[in-house]
């Protein structure tokens, strides 16, 4: 039966679904139970010599599993050029943790060249939320579409999904897909039980569908890879048990690591507002929120000169790491000052909030602008 084994395990004192992120997550556990590969040294150097660089998240490790993406190389290589697609749930507005992969995303498109399918599942987030209209999750997608198209994503090449608006191009392959999964199976994979309603249980159809749309408009076989958070691999996991028997290509996955929080416990999320930088956030909001961040310092000023801090469980520090600065050296040097008690947060704060400022001034400006290209974007 497809996708039967691996459904969420809350012994092992985490758990990542595509609904639940929870605990102290295991990363290399993940690899190993959902059987995925690392993304190791030698397809990194393919990579890079594919593409002349090697983009930061790649170098960390943050980008750090994949399905057959070595395939999706090979495949490239010969000519026969690949698309891409990743997608986010509209459950509210943009935050900066948001905009890690698809800042991958808009780098690989640039340097590999190729289409990119973005879907906005507003049914989705209506479905799961209780609270949320479907009013709402449109009109947060709509929103969350401008952060992206801010993000620099080539027009020409770039078709943006919502679920509700392109439900006719959906439809039909989500059916096709729908058929060849059972009950059984997204019970096992998702850990449904008799009470989840009958429209998530559909859903994850709905999820794979993209994966087979650049197919369907070329009228042949298109490889696809699918840059994504590791939480959203079950659906996939069952997508790519059933796409062969559709006559479709596996779609191949590029996993990532999931964004840290401000406050320093687990993913970051926009139901903590507090401890959540959002897009739209003023240089004011910016400057209190990272002021209120989780650090690695200590009680006192004294002691962390004498002692040092720990960069490594700090939040401030995992910002740049993660998201706001690519080099290397710069994020290198403040953990040694940070270690050495050559630095204090409030110092190193500062910093941080330069950064942040610098990078959303010039993110809103873009963002005012894709109101005007929106429509081109939309498919
Ligand atoms: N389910 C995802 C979320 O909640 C949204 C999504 C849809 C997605 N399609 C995708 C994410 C493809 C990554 C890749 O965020």
């Amino acid at each position: 039966m497809p996708g039967e084994t691996n459904p969420p395990d809350k012994d092992e004192g985490f758990t990542v679904t595509p609904w639940e992120v929870e605990g102290d997550i295991d990363y290399e556990k993940l690899v190993e139970k959902f059987g995925t590969s690392k993304i190791d040294e030698e397809l990194i150097a393919r990579i890079e010599d594919t593409t002349g660089e090697v983009h930061f998240m790649l170098r960390r490790g943050i980008f750090y599993s994949h399905r057959d993406f070595d395939w999706i190389l090979d495949q490239y290589e010969k000519g026969n050029t690949f698309a891409m697609y990743t997608g986010r749930g509209p459950s509210g507005n943009t935050h900066v943790g948001h905009l890690m992969p698809w800042i991958f995303a808009q780098w690989m498109q640039e340097k590999f060249g190729v289409e990119l399918f973005f879907q906005l599942t507003d049914d989705e987030k209506f479905l799961f939320n209780f609270d949320l209209s479907l009013k709402d999750t449109h009109s947060f997608a709509i929103e969350n579409a401008l952060d992206i198209i801010a993000l620099g994503f080539d027009p020409d090449k770039t078709h943006i999904i919502i679920d509700t608006d392109n439900i006719d191009t959906l439809y039909p392959i989500a059916l096709r897909v729908a058929k060849r999964i059972n009950f059984s199976n997204v019970k096992a994979v998702f850990g449904f039980d008799n009470s989840t309603n009958v429209g998530s249980i559909f859903y994850t159809a709905i999820q794979s569908a993209p994966c087979f749309i650049p197919s369907e408009r070329e009228g042949k076989n298109v490889p696809v890879v699918i840059p994504c958070g590791i939480d959203q691999d079950a659906h996939f996991r069952l997508t790519r048990d059933i796409a062969e028997t559709l006559g479709y290509y596996k779609p191949s996955l590029l996993h990532n690591k999931l964004a840290p929080s401000l406050d320093g416990t687990g993913k970051m999320s926009a139901s903590k507002p507090s401890s959540t930088i959002f897009t739209t956030d003023g240089p004011d909001e910016i400057r209190s929120k990272i002021n209120e961040a989780f650090t690695g310092g200590r009680i006192s000023a004294e002691e962390q000169r004498k002692k040092g801090g720990d960069p490594d469980i700090c939040a401030v520090q995992n910002y740049r790491y993660y998201i706001f600065q690519p080099d290397d050296e710069i994020v290198e040097d403040i953990s040694r000052r940070c270690k050495d008690g050559d630095i204090l947060c409030g110092e190193c704060k500062n910093l941080l909030i330069d950064t942040i400022n610098d990078f959303l001034g010039e993110h809103q400006k873009r963002r005012e602008e894709a109101k005007d290209v929106l429509k081109d974007f939309l498919m």
